[in-house]
């Protein structure tokens, strides 16, 4: 078992892939208001992924060892639902936050990415505080992505940032490396130490995704054996991007119009490609 390397027409076919992911993300993003159900975003998605892109929602029906069939095409996490939540007939509330992950699959390849939405435009100080520095833990990770580095690098930016602002970070999901499999080798854990973990070489495709909880990070599943949530019942949230390592930095895959823009607090980062924010 190892990273694969992917040759220049796979990184190709993973542009697709992620740009289509992104896309739904910015197709949905009027839907999500006080009153609509996460089930009703789940069929708006699902349809958009199918009828108008040609893709194949990957959550529908995955199934790793030790879990039942995902039952929907997206996932939606609302306030202290860390990830994996299901879409269901409960209405969005104006100031919840939801992260709603899309993964496609398109020509062979996956495109994974999510984002955080505040409900009504309006949250609690605590939400937005929340939502932000957990976008910037996750543009301070793939700042630090370039051949020669390492994966504890990449964790420690992600951690540093969480924790300095008083939240914590989830220990038990995180990203993973991705291409004609939803979730391939390298775990890439969004907390420990520079200098540690495995070397990132021109051509391995990852994803950054740290969940961030404003209390402990403790975890429980719930009985539907997938929704993950706070166990002391905070609020947490997720961003997530796939990226891929380039001859001398890193390219953003999941970029697209309205995907929010890399915050000021990532210096300028040397090399930077983000594939997207035209056309
Ligand atoms: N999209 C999630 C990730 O970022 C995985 C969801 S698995 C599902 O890795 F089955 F819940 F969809
Ligand atoms: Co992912
Ligand atoms: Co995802």
């Amino acid at each position: 078992m190892s990273i694969i390397i992917k040759t220049p027409d796979e990184i190709e076919r993973m542009r697709i892939a992620c740009r289509l992911a992104a896309d739904v993300l910015d197709y949905i993003e009027p839907f999500v208001q006080p009153g609509i159900t996460t089930e009703e975003l789940d069929r708006l998605c699902h349809d958009f992924m199918v009828k108008e892109q040609g893709c194949v929602p990957a959550p529908l029906n995955y199934a790793p060892s030790g879990y039942k069939p995902y039952p929907k095409s997206i996932c939606t996490s609302i306030n202290h639902q860390v990830c994996h939540g299901i879409p269901g007939p409960k209405p969005l509330k104006k100031g919840d936050i939801v992260n709603l992950d899309i993964t496609v699959i398109k020509d062979g390849f996956h495109g994974d990415t999510s984002r955080m939405f505040i409900v009504g435009g309006e949250g609690s100080i605590l939400a937005k505080r929340l939502c932000q520095i957990t976008y910037e833990s996750m543009w301070l990770g793939i700042a630090q992505v370039k051949p020669g580095a390492q994966l504890g690098d990449i964790g420690h930016a992600v951690q540093q940032h969480a924790e300095q602002a008083g939240f914590s970070v989830v220990r038990e999901f995180c990203g993973h490396g991705i291409g004609r499999k939803f979730h391939e080798e390298p775990q890439v854990v969004h907390y420990g130490r520079p200098g540690t973990g495995a070397t990132l070489k021109e051509g391995m495709i990852f994803t950054i995704e740290p969940m961030i909880n404003a209390g402990k990070a403790a975890i429980s599943e719930l009985p539907d054996g997938w929704t993950i949530v706070t166990k002391d019942r905070s609020l947490s949230a997720q961003w997530e991007h796939t990226v891929v390592v380039t001859a001398n930095g890193v390219e953003v895959l999941t970029c697209s119009p309205k995907a929010p823009p890399v915050p000021e607090c990532v210096a300028k980062v040397p090399n930077l490609i983000v594939s997207r924010f035209d056309a």
